[in-house]
């Protein structure tokens, strides 16, 4: 099944991001982390406003979208100058997962930063978060370090730090 690739540029594409984020990260990461911190998070990171703000600061951002349906998003925050970027989300609707659309959804990330130039992709997964881990572990990436790092609100992230280096492709 074909899917599609939708760069977020407008309210309506920030509002859909939004709407898929509070879904995917209400129901997977309740159990991870709780519901106050999942709100905390929700608001300060993923509302529209942040996520506009995000894309005003290089963030990129893009919907997932197959069979005309809003199925997942990515972000990716490029350091051109360290020749590397941060997968920042990369999430999908529940059911749709386990079909192969999250290692498209990272193909598309990987070809996004060919593109520019791009050697290294990393990103941090929370410790407790295993089957995101084994997705990765799959795809290519392997643990660098641990990573806790304070948020606010009385709030920490406890996660793995994961690289990949991206050869030519
Ligand atoms: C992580 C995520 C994006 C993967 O997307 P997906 O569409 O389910 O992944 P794919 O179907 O492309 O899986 C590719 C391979 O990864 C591995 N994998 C994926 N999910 C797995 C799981 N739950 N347990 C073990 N291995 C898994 C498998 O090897 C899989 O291949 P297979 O299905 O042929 O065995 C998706 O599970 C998700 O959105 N999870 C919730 C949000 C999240 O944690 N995102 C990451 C935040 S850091």
């Amino acid at each position: 099944m074909a899917e599609k690739f939708e760069k977020v540029q407008n309210h309506a594409q920030i509002n859909r991001t939004s709407r898929l984020a509070r879904e995917i990260w209400q129901d997977h990461y309740t159990p991870i982390i709780g519901p106050e911190q999942v709100e905390y998070m929700l608001k300060n990171f993923q509302s529209p406003g942040a996520i506009n703000d995000q894309l005003q600061s290089g963030v990129v951002y893009y919907l997932v979208v197959r069979a005309d349906e809003d199925s997942g998003y990515l972000a990716l925050e490029p350091d051109p100058e360290k020749a590397s970027a941060k997968l920042s989300k990369i999430y999908v609707l529940k059911d749709k997962r386990r079909c192969g659309l999250g290692r498209k959804t990272l193909e598309f990330a990987e070809m996004l930063c060919r593109d520019m130039g791009i050697k290294d992709l990393w990103l941090t997964v929370n410790r407790h978060n295993h089957a995101a881990i084994a997705f990765y572990r799959q795809e290519g990436f392997t643990a660098a370090e641990t990573v806790v790092q304070d948020i606010g609100g009385g709030f920490v992230m406890d996660d793995y730090k994961m690289v990949k280096n991206l050869s030519p492709g």
